[in-house]
């Protein structure tokens, strides 16, 4: 939800911020603005609707200046207009900020500000921060006002100041929301929501920490806790490509990704399966072997499309490992009462690492003791550093707002993550080689779908008119349904509907009719004939069905209205292979009905809000 981005050095600041929003523009796309300095003078510009908007404008009012910061919008408070655009100034058009997060008592803090006569001209909650700031920044520096600021403020922030007072300095602090500084060299810095805008300048990043406050200048940074301690901080190297950051001539980012996913598995597996032995080496999870011994009970948190990873994790798990395991949405168990003991661990799992609600779910189960383990893509995101242990997905940065490639590097995780404690629990060598012979063969496997694209779009084509839709299946593959369902609903926003398809017929079956068709995912498994018992169902109502079967079983070729074929895997690894029609099938459709199949209306990538 929202990205920042900031650059103090010898270069001109525009080019550079204007490259790091566009990196980000999957963060939001309902405003996005830049502030520039120039020897004590600032130049802001703002504009509403895509990053396109702001360029646009750029071309008319030409900006000089070395020390800037910049900001892509996914709007909380206050409408996506040109003047609720970040960044937010002060009374006398000093400071500016940019700021990804939620100031939750700003009302509170509006009010007062109001009174000491401060006036407001957005209903941004970020307007109130910067009039708290100038409140505090009289004689002082300008990173003791924001320090000072940020003291009174319940809430989240990532956010960066520049100041005309101090024009050659901007100030940047993080609480809640994610914030990295890239060091290209002494007195030249970028700072960034994420590493996407930083990859191009440096490898060498600071993940900044809960209530760090970090001061850029030509002399150099400086890092402080929000009570004033000095940081010591950590410089990590990031690994990732700039290239992997990019389209590479495909039409989409998603595409691109769905593209990317045989790599992806093998890209995962990497030094980690040990097939002679049919075992699973996982840095994270061998670290914790003795705790992980005494564990009677896993949950597995996550949020959206991660959630349903999870659901498939949780199945494997208990077939494989034999460990009662539950799934809760993040949002869910960060304001139960979870009821947790020492002999419960909490698997969390999230492609960017900083999902708000993830975050606290985390946090939670930290408070309580319990033994975490994190499936993250991001990293040295908020998540992968907080959590006890972990083992990274490995799929490269996800760009386009839906999640695929993720996705499927989540379930590849959970099958490793099974494979490891399967075997030690008893599993045996002969179960643990047969997992991990399937698991190497899935990169072809996969490959072999997406060989099937074009006749996929022939099939899109044929369904993308319809405005409802089933998404059914059972046990591994009622996950499938519903990420398959949420790809559909996300990206094309057709009213698309997950079942198990055995529950159908306890209500939802009554909607069938001829706006209705269903996509069942009926592979042959353990409940193949289960399946196809409900296939029938619908056909008896004269529904339209698209099946995704197992290759070679033309039993359902005079039953389903078109049929699209996955190759033969382990019942426990089918989604990896069902979900890939269904990504391309969503894919299509969205093109088809002409939606901007990246940035899909009303969402963002990264939701760091709750
Ligand atoms: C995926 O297509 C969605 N955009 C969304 O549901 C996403 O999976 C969810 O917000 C969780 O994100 P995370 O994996 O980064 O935590």
């Amino acid at each position: 939800m929202c990205g920042i981005v900031g650059y103090l050095g010898n270069k001109e600041a525009t080019p550079v911020i204007m490259e790091g929003l566009k990196r980000m523009e999957y963060r939001g796309y309902d405003s996005a603005g830049l502030a520039i300095l120039d020897k004590g003078k600032v130049k802001s510009v703002k504009k509403a609707g895509k990053l396109q908007n702001l360029t646009d404008e750029l071309k008319t009012h030409k900006i000089t200046g070395q020390v800037g910061i910049g900001h892509i919008r996914w709007a909380t408070h206050g409408a996506p207009t040109d003047v609720n655009a970040h960044p937010h100034n002060d009374c006398h058009n000093e400071l500016y900020l940019v700021h990804n997060g939620i100031i939750e008592n700003y009302q509170a803090l509006k009010e007062k500000l109001a009174k000491a006569g401060h006036e407001f001209n957005t209903e941004t909650d970020t307007e109130v921060l910067t009039h708290l700031i100038e409140m505090y920044y009289q004689d002082i520096p300008l990173e003791e006002a924001v320090q000072q600021a940020l003291n009174d403020v319940v809430g989240a922030y990532g956010l960066a100041v520049a100041s005309t007072r101090e024009p050659e300095k901007i100030v940047a602090a993080r609480l809640g929301s994610p914030l990295i500084l890239g060091i290209i060299e002494k007195g030249e810095y970028i700072i960034a929501s994420d590493v996407t805008p930083i990859l191009s300048h440096t490898r060498e990043v600071i993940y900044l920490e809960e209530r760090e406050i970090a001061t850029l200048t030509p002399e150099g940074y400086n890092i402080r806790t929000l009570d004033n301690k000095k940081v010591e901080p950590k410089v990590d190297n990031v690994d990732w490509d700039v290239d992997q950051a990019e389209k590479l001539g495909y039409p989409h980012f998603m595409i691109k990704e769905i593209m990317e996913q045989p790599q992806v598995i093998k890209d995962g597996l990497r030094g980690r399966l040990e097939p002679e032995i049919g075992a699973a080496h996982l840095g994270g999870f061998i670290e914790q072997d003795k705790r992980w011994r005494d564990i009677e009970r896993i949950i597995v948190i996550a949020c959206g499309t991660a959630a349903y990873a999870c659901m498939v994790g949780e199945y494997m798990i208990e077939e494989y490992a034999g460990i009662p395991t539950e799934v809760e949405i993040g949002s869910e168990f960060r304001y139960r009462q979870p009821v947790l003991n020492e002999k419960t661990a909490v698997v969390i799992v999230s492609q960017s690492g900083e999902t708000a609600d993830t975050i606290a779910s985390l946090r939670e189960a930290k408070r309580q003791n319990v033994l975490t383990f994190g499936i993250v893509n991001v990293v040295g995101s908020t998540l992968a550093r907080e959590v006890d242990a972990g083992a990274y997905i490995h799929a490269g940065p996800e760009v386009a707002v839906a999640s695929t490639k993720a996705f499927l590097g989540m379930l590849n995780m959970f099958a490793l993550f099974t494979l490891a404690l399967g075997r030690q629990r008893g599993m045996s060598v002969v179960t643990g080689q047969r997992i991990a012979k399937e698991l190497l063969a899935l990169p072809d496997k996969i490959q072999a779908i997406l060989e099937k694209n074009d006749d996929i779009k022939k099939i899109a084509e044929k369904y993308s008119k319809y405005e409802h839709a089933f998404y059914l299946g059972r046990k591994y593959n009622f996950a499938v349904a519903e990420e398959g369902a949420h790809k559909l609903k996300e990206i094309s926003y057709v009213h698309a509907e997950a079942y198990p398809a055995g529950e159908l017929k306890h209500g939802a079956l009554a909607l069938i009719d001829d706006r209705f068709y269903s996509v069942m995912i009926v592979p042959e498994d353990s409940v193949y004939e289960k399946n196809v018992s409900n296939l029938e169902e619908i056909k008896a109502r004269s529904g339209v069905v698209l099946a995704i079967t197992t290759e070679g079983n033309h039993a359902l070729d005079d039953k389903a209205d078109d049929v699209i074929y996955i190759p033969k895997t382990l019942e426990m690894l089918t989604p990896l292979l069902s979900v890939i029609p269904l990504q391309l099938f969503a894919y299509h459709i969205a093109v088809l009905r002409d939606c901007d199949v990246d940035q899909p209306r009303n969402l963002a990538k990264s939701v760091t809000v709750e």
